[in-house]
Protein backbone atom coordinates (compact mmCIF):
# COMPACT_ATOMS: atom_id res chain seq x y z
CA UNK A 1 0.00 0.00 0.00
CA UNK A 2 1.21 3.40 -0.82
CA UNK A 3 2.18 5.36 2.24
CA UNK A 4 0.29 8.50 2.86
CA UNK A 5 2.42 11.57 3.35
CA UNK A 6 1.29 13.16 6.60
CA UNK A 7 0.66 17.34 6.80
CA UNK A 8 -0.08 17.92 10.06
CA UNK A 9 0.02 15.85 13.25
CA UNK A 10 -1.30 16.85 16.74
CA UNK A 11 0.31 14.97 19.22
CA UNK A 12 -0.91 14.39 22.78
CA UNK A 13 -2.45 18.09 23.00
CA UNK A 14 -3.85 19.78 26.44
CA UNK A 15 -5.05 22.70 26.85
CA UNK A 16 -6.92 24.46 29.91
CA UNK A 17 -8.33 27.59 30.08
CA UNK A 18 -8.74 28.71 33.85
CA UNK A 19 -9.54 25.94 35.40
CA UNK A 20 -11.28 24.03 33.16
CA UNK A 21 -9.49 21.04 30.65
CA UNK A 22 -10.70 22.40 27.11
CA UNK A 23 -8.17 19.72 25.32
CA UNK A 24 -6.97 16.12 27.28
CA UNK A 25 -4.94 14.28 25.28
CA UNK A 26 -5.52 14.72 21.44
CA UNK A 27 -3.91 12.91 18.75
CA UNK A 28 -4.64 13.24 14.74
CA UNK A 29 -3.16 12.79 11.66
CA UNK A 30 -4.23 14.99 8.55
CA UNK A 31 -3.07 13.37 5.09
CA UNK A 32 -1.87 15.41 2.20
CA UNK A 33 -4.88 16.08 -0.14
CA UNK A 34 -7.85 14.65 2.23
CA UNK A 35 -10.90 16.73 3.92
CA UNK A 36 -10.63 16.03 7.45
CA UNK A 37 -14.00 16.81 9.62
CA UNK A 38 -13.60 17.12 12.98
CA UNK A 39 -17.27 16.67 14.42
CA UNK A 40 -18.06 17.26 18.20
CA UNK A 41 -20.87 19.52 20.38
CA UNK A 42 -21.18 22.76 20.75
CA UNK A 43 -18.31 24.18 23.62
CA UNK A 44 -16.17 21.26 23.17
CA UNK A 45 -13.29 22.43 21.81
CA UNK A 46 -13.58 22.04 17.87
CA UNK A 47 -12.46 26.19 17.35
CA UNK A 48 -9.75 25.45 19.72
CA UNK A 49 -8.63 22.50 18.91
CA UNK A 50 -8.36 24.68 15.21
CA UNK A 51 -6.86 27.44 16.66
CA UNK A 52 -3.94 24.87 17.46
CA UNK A 53 -2.98 23.95 13.88
CA UNK A 54 -2.98 27.48 12.57
CA UNK A 55 -0.93 28.02 15.64
CA UNK A 56 -2.91 31.03 17.04
CA UNK A 57 -3.22 28.81 20.35
CA UNK A 58 -0.23 26.95 22.13
CA UNK A 59 -0.79 24.26 24.11
CA UNK A 60 -0.19 23.51 27.53
CA UNK A 61 1.72 20.19 26.49
CA UNK A 62 2.11 18.03 23.05
CA UNK A 63 3.16 19.50 19.85
CA UNK A 64 1.61 20.33 16.20
CA UNK A 65 3.27 19.02 13.64
CA UNK A 66 3.39 21.03 9.76
CA UNK A 67 5.25 18.51 7.64
CA UNK A 68 7.24 17.05 10.36
CA UNK A 69 8.20 21.07 11.84
CA UNK A 70 6.96 21.41 15.42
CA UNK A 71 5.16 24.88 15.36
CA UNK A 72 6.21 25.62 18.90
CA UNK A 73 10.00 25.66 17.27
CA UNK A 74 9.36 28.20 15.12
CA UNK A 75 9.64 32.12 15.72
CA UNK A 76 7.31 35.00 14.24
CA UNK A 77 9.05 34.77 10.92
CA UNK A 78 8.65 31.02 10.64
CA UNK A 79 5.26 31.36 11.65
CA UNK A 80 4.50 33.80 9.31
CA UNK A 81 6.37 31.62 6.29
CA UNK A 82 3.81 28.54 7.42
CA UNK A 83 0.88 30.92 7.89
CA UNK A 84 1.50 31.73 4.21
CA UNK A 85 0.14 28.39 2.84
CA UNK A 86 -2.61 28.68 5.17
CA UNK A 87 -6.06 29.51 3.94
CA UNK A 88 -8.21 29.99 6.93
CA UNK A 89 -12.49 30.47 7.09
CA UNK A 90 -13.03 32.00 10.54
CA UNK A 91 -16.83 30.73 12.03
CA UNK A 92 -17.99 34.59 11.71
CA UNK A 93 -16.79 35.14 8.30
CA UNK A 94 -15.10 37.89 9.43
CA UNK A 95 -14.84 40.31 6.71
CA UNK A 96 -13.59 43.83 7.06
CA UNK A 97 -17.38 46.02 6.98
CA UNK A 98 -16.05 49.04 5.78
CA UNK A 99 -13.88 47.48 2.91
CA UNK A 100 -15.46 46.57 -0.06
CA UNK A 101 -15.70 42.63 -1.11
CA UNK A 102 -12.08 43.32 -3.90
CA UNK A 103 -10.58 45.20 -0.59
CA UNK A 104 -11.04 42.12 1.66
CA UNK A 105 -9.91 39.74 -0.92
CA UNK A 106 -6.95 42.41 -1.44
CA UNK A 107 -5.83 42.43 2.17
CA UNK A 108 -4.91 38.65 2.13
CA UNK A 109 -2.68 38.94 -1.13
CA UNK A 110 -1.14 42.17 0.22
CA UNK A 111 -0.21 40.96 3.83
CA UNK A 112 2.11 38.17 2.38
CA UNK A 113 3.41 38.83 -1.26
CA UNK A 114 4.43 42.32 -3.10
CA UNK A 115 2.29 41.95 -6.39
CA UNK A 116 1.91 44.18 -8.88
CA UNK A 117 -1.68 46.23 -8.33
CA UNK A 118 -3.13 44.38 -11.73
CA UNK A 119 -2.20 40.95 -10.95
CA UNK A 120 -3.84 41.25 -7.52
CA UNK A 121 -7.05 42.44 -9.32
CA UNK A 122 -6.62 39.59 -12.08
CA UNK A 123 -6.34 37.52 -8.97
CA UNK A 124 -9.10 38.83 -7.29
CA UNK A 125 -11.56 38.33 -10.22
CA UNK A 126 -10.46 34.76 -10.58
CA UNK A 127 -11.09 33.91 -6.95
CA UNK A 128 -14.54 35.29 -7.07
CA UNK A 129 -15.35 33.74 -9.79
CA UNK A 130 -14.73 30.18 -8.39
CA UNK A 131 -17.17 30.91 -5.54
CA UNK A 132 -19.79 32.38 -8.22
CA UNK A 133 -19.23 35.74 -7.48
CA UNK A 134 -18.14 37.28 -10.36
CA UNK A 135 -18.27 40.83 -10.67
CA UNK A 136 -19.06 41.91 -6.97
CA UNK A 137 -15.58 43.33 -6.51
CA UNK A 138 -17.71 46.76 -5.65
CA UNK A 139 -20.51 45.96 -2.70
CA UNK A 140 -19.51 46.22 0.64
CA UNK A 141 -20.18 43.43 3.06
CA UNK A 142 -23.44 44.81 4.50
CA UNK A 143 -24.72 44.53 0.55
CA UNK A 144 -24.34 40.81 0.55
CA UNK A 145 -26.75 38.08 2.41
CA UNK A 146 -24.83 35.73 4.54
CA UNK A 147 -24.41 32.86 2.16
CA UNK A 148 -22.12 35.54 -0.27
CA UNK A 149 -20.41 36.43 3.01
CA UNK A 150 -19.53 33.37 3.39
CA UNK A 151 -18.58 32.99 0.13
CA UNK A 152 -16.35 36.10 0.40
CA UNK A 153 -14.35 34.82 3.29
CA UNK A 154 -14.00 31.42 1.45
CA UNK A 155 -12.68 33.85 -1.27
CA UNK A 156 -10.04 35.36 0.78
CA UNK A 157 -9.08 32.00 2.32
CA UNK A 158 -7.81 30.60 -1.41
CA UNK A 159 -6.95 33.96 -1.97
CA UNK A 160 -2.83 33.12 -1.93
CA UNK A 161 -3.20 29.86 -3.38
CA UNK A 162 -3.00 27.87 0.19
CA UNK A 163 -2.03 24.31 0.20
CA UNK A 164 -4.27 23.49 3.57
CA UNK A 165 -7.23 25.15 3.95
CA UNK A 166 -9.14 25.40 7.29
CA UNK A 167 -12.86 25.77 8.03
CA UNK A 168 -14.44 26.71 11.31
CA UNK A 169 -17.88 26.06 10.76
CA UNK A 170 -18.53 26.91 7.23
CA UNK A 171 -22.41 25.92 6.85
CA UNK A 172 -23.62 27.07 10.87
CA UNK A 173 -26.67 30.02 10.45
CA UNK A 174 -27.40 29.16 6.52
CA UNK A 175 -29.86 27.69 5.10
CA UNK A 176 -29.85 24.09 3.95
CA UNK A 177 -29.32 25.22 0.19
CA UNK A 178 -26.90 27.57 1.14
CA UNK A 179 -25.29 24.87 3.49
CA UNK A 180 -24.93 22.65 0.41
CA UNK A 181 -23.83 25.45 -1.77
CA UNK A 182 -21.04 25.75 0.62
CA UNK A 183 -20.07 22.31 0.84
CA UNK A 184 -19.86 21.97 -3.12
CA UNK A 185 -17.60 24.35 -3.04
CA UNK A 186 -15.20 23.31 -0.74
CA UNK A 187 -15.34 19.95 -2.61
CA UNK A 188 -14.55 21.31 -5.61
CA UNK A 189 -11.72 23.75 -4.63
CA UNK A 190 -10.07 20.79 -2.35
CA UNK A 191 -10.25 18.98 -5.89
CA UNK A 192 -9.47 21.49 -8.29
CA UNK A 193 -7.02 23.13 -6.40
CA UNK A 194 -5.48 20.00 -4.57
CA UNK A 195 -6.02 21.53 -1.26
CA UNK A 196 -5.38 19.37 2.20
CA UNK A 197 -9.00 21.11 4.09
CA UNK A 198 -9.80 20.53 7.88
CA UNK A 199 -13.11 21.65 9.03
CA UNK A 200 -14.55 21.40 12.19
CA UNK A 201 -18.80 21.42 12.67
CA UNK A 202 -21.64 19.95 14.50
CA UNK A 203 -23.51 19.69 10.67
CA UNK A 204 -24.19 16.50 10.08
CA UNK A 205 -25.17 16.77 6.77
CA UNK A 206 -22.44 18.60 5.82
CA UNK A 207 -19.92 16.06 7.49
CA UNK A 208 -21.58 13.11 5.25
CA UNK A 209 -20.88 15.19 2.05
CA UNK A 210 -17.67 16.58 2.35
CA UNK A 211 -15.06 14.37 4.74
CA UNK A 212 -12.93 12.29 3.24
CA UNK A 213 -12.49 11.25 6.97
CA UNK A 214 -14.30 11.93 10.23
CA UNK A 215 -13.16 12.98 13.79
CA UNK A 216 -15.46 12.83 16.65
CA UNK A 217 -14.14 15.19 19.60
CA UNK A 218 -16.09 14.50 22.86
CA UNK A 219 -14.83 15.93 26.55
CA UNK A 220 -11.17 17.02 25.08
CA UNK A 221 -10.56 13.91 23.44
CA UNK A 222 -10.75 12.04 19.58
CA UNK A 223 -13.27 9.24 20.57
CA UNK A 224 -12.63 7.90 16.75
CA UNK A 225 -11.17 8.44 13.32
CA UNK A 226 -12.39 6.99 10.63
CA UNK A 227 -13.98 7.14 6.52
CA UNK A 228 -17.27 8.14 6.32
CA UNK A 229 -18.49 4.41 5.79
CA UNK A 230 -16.71 3.40 9.09
CA UNK A 231 -18.05 6.43 11.33
CA UNK A 232 -21.55 5.38 9.81
CA UNK A 233 -20.98 1.87 10.95
CA UNK A 234 -19.52 2.65 14.33
CA UNK A 235 -19.60 1.01 17.31
CA UNK A 236 -19.04 3.47 19.82
CA UNK A 237 -22.09 4.23 21.57
CA UNK A 238 -21.35 8.04 22.08
CA UNK A 239 -19.99 8.29 18.21
CA UNK A 240 -23.57 6.73 17.26
CA UNK A 241 -25.36 8.56 19.69
CA UNK A 242 -23.86 11.79 18.15
CA UNK A 243 -24.50 10.70 14.75
CA UNK A 244 -28.25 10.04 14.71
CA UNK A 245 -28.87 13.29 16.68
CA UNK A 246 -30.14 11.13 19.87
CA UNK A 247 -30.82 13.20 22.63
CA UNK A 248 -30.74 10.13 25.15
CA UNK A 249 -27.78 8.27 25.53
CA UNK A 250 -24.32 8.18 27.11
CA UNK A 251 -23.70 11.29 25.99
CA UNK A 252 -25.31 14.46 28.36
CA UNK A 253 -25.88 16.78 26.24
CA UNK A 254 -27.19 19.47 28.62
CA UNK A 255 -24.31 21.86 29.47
CA UNK A 256 -23.84 22.66 33.20
CA UNK A 257 -24.97 25.93 34.66
CA UNK A 258 -20.91 26.88 35.43
CA UNK A 259 -20.41 25.74 31.22
CA UNK A 260 -23.60 28.43 30.78
CA UNK A 261 -22.51 30.86 32.55
CA UNK A 262 -19.26 30.93 31.18
CA UNK A 263 -20.52 30.46 27.35
CA UNK A 264 -22.48 33.61 28.08
CA UNK A 265 -19.57 35.91 28.56
CA UNK A 266 -18.20 35.43 26.32
N1 LIG B 1 -9.71 32.13 24.68
C1 LIG B 1 -10.51 31.48 25.53
N2 LIG B 1 -10.50 31.76 26.87
C2 LIG B 1 -11.27 31.10 27.74
N3 LIG B 1 -12.13 30.11 27.40
C3 LIG B 1 -12.20 29.77 26.10
C4 LIG B 1 -11.39 30.44 25.10
N4 LIG B 1 -11.68 29.88 23.90
C5 LIG B 1 -12.61 28.94 24.14
N5 LIG B 1 -12.90 28.86 25.46
C6 LIG B 1 -13.85 27.91 26.07
O1 LIG B 1 -13.43 26.61 25.70
C7 LIG B 1 -14.55 25.80 25.40
C8 LIG B 1 -14.41 25.25 24.01
O2 LIG B 1 -14.57 26.31 23.10
P1 LIG B 1 -14.54 26.13 21.53
O3 LIG B 1 -13.22 25.53 21.14
O4 LIG B 1 -14.87 27.43 20.94
O5 LIG B 1 -15.70 25.07 21.30
P2 LIG B 1 -16.47 24.66 19.97
O6 LIG B 1 -15.77 25.30 18.83
O7 LIG B 1 -16.40 23.16 19.93
O8 LIG B 1 -17.88 25.12 20.12
C9 LIG B 1 -15.79 26.66 25.59
O9 LIG B 1 -16.36 26.36 26.84
C10 LIG B 1 -15.25 28.06 25.54
O10 LIG B 1 -16.01 28.90 26.36
MG1 LIG C 1 -16.42 26.67 17.46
Amino acid sequence: MEEKEVIIEVKDIYKKFGNRQILSGVNLKVYKGETMVIMGGSGCGKSTLLRHMVGTVKPDSGSVYMRGQNMAELDENGLDALRKKFGILFQSGALFDSLTVKENLCMALREHAKLDENIISIMVKMKLELVGLRGFEALMPSQLSGGMKKRVGLARAIAMDPEIVFYDEPTTGLDPIMAGVIDKLILDLSKKLSITSVAVTHDMNSVFRIADRIAMLHEGRILQVGTQEEIKNTTNPMVKQFIEGQPEGPVNFFMSKEDYLEELIK
